[in-house]
């Protein structure tokens, strides 16, 4: 995908402040306001509908979020079966709406298509302020690591269609990827951090990488320090998707690993997820106004995981 967005003419237009490369694209429409935009849309990852529904719309919303602005509006994005049961529609697009309306997002508009697997998401407008923008080319080294949510969303949805996840770890996933990244972005802004991104189908790995090698910097991480969701332990010795293997092979030589790392634990730091939490870079002296901004704002994951450091190849060394 990133060979043939690289292989497509580039924005030309000067307003345009952030593109492909970002969580979201960034149009700037006035001195003090600029539009930012995202889609996202994907076949069910649970099996309760207006659960799918729910974290479909969290996880659109999300890099919105990811570039420390507001989202405004949403148009749905529906593909079902023409004979398909309406009441599951129903149930996957309420889902969306509720999350829509608790995000204080007006659903203004959508489009759907006859499709024999469902697929569900939303194109999101929001804004922001053209100096307040928070890419993903913002980390400095010291800069310390923060993660937002628990990792293990991939083996979890694999183990959900193999049928080999237990109740109680459906819940735990499914509560987690419907959580709106909406409290972790504000205490973020309020803490005043430089760089920050989502953590979705490129793993935390991946997409800290990309992070990293825009930032121009390397960066530390302590796995005893990543949060996972309980079960992913296990869950890894039985269903791994193959999205987290290619992320595994994909960081590849940007990764070095401590002596005694296991393979299920490599697998674990490059699962991918569907509507994971922010990674935020965040400088020592805010780390405890952003860390108290997520405690007082009940956001219950608020992991230090590591610390950029001086470099310029993207790297990242895996510590036990
Ligand atoms: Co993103
Ligand atoms: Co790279």
């Amino acid at each position: 995908m990133d060979q043939i967005l690289k292989s497509l003419p580039a924005a030309v237009d000067p307003r345009v402040l952030a593109g492909t490369e970002d969580d979201a694209g960034v149009y700037k429409i006035a001195d003090d306001l600029a539009l930012v935009q995202t889609v996202d849309f994907f076949t069910p990852i649970v099996d309760d509908p207006y659960d799918f529904g729910a974290i479909a719309a969290a996880n659109a919303l999300s890099d919105i979020y990811a570039m420390g602005a507001r989202p405004l509006t949403a148009l749905n994005l529906v593909a079902f079966p023409k004979d398909g049961p309406l009441e599951v529609l129903a149930e996957i697009m309420r889902g969306g709406a509720e999350k829509a309306q608790e995000a204080g997002v007006s659903i203004i508009g959508g489009h759907s298509i006859d499709d024999k697997e469902p697929k569900y998401g939303m194109a999101v407008t929001g804004t922001v302020h053209p100096d307040k923008i928070i890419p993903k080319g913002g980390a400095k080294a010291g800069d310390r690591l923060v993660l937002t949510k628990p990792l293990g969303m991939g083996i979890i949805s694999t183990a959900i269609k193999v049928g080999r996840a237990s109740e109680e770890v459906i819940a735990t996933a499914t509560r987690h990827m419907k959580a709106l990244n909406k409290l972790a972005a504000e205490a973020m802004v309020e803490a005043g951090v430089k760089g920050a991104t989502d953590v979705t189908g490129f793993g935390l790995l991946g997409h800290l990488h990309e992070m990293l090698h825009r930032s121009c910097a390397n960066a530390r991480i302590f796995l005893s320090s990543v949060p996972f969701v309980p079960g992913v332990r296990e869950l890894v010795k039985v269903s791994v998707p193959g999205g987290t293997r290619a992320n595994l092979t994909y960081v590849g030589e940007k990764v070095e690993w401590a002596p005694g790392i296991t393979e299920d634990e490599k697998l674990m730091l490059a699962d991918a997820q569907t509507s994971g939490g922010l990674l935020i870079a965040v400088s020592p002296d805010k780390l405890d106004t952003l860390l108290a901004g997520l405690a007082s704002r009940g956001v219950e994951t608020r992991a230090v995981i590591g610390e950029v450091i001086e470099g310029d190849a993207g790297m990242i060394f895996v510590e036990k």
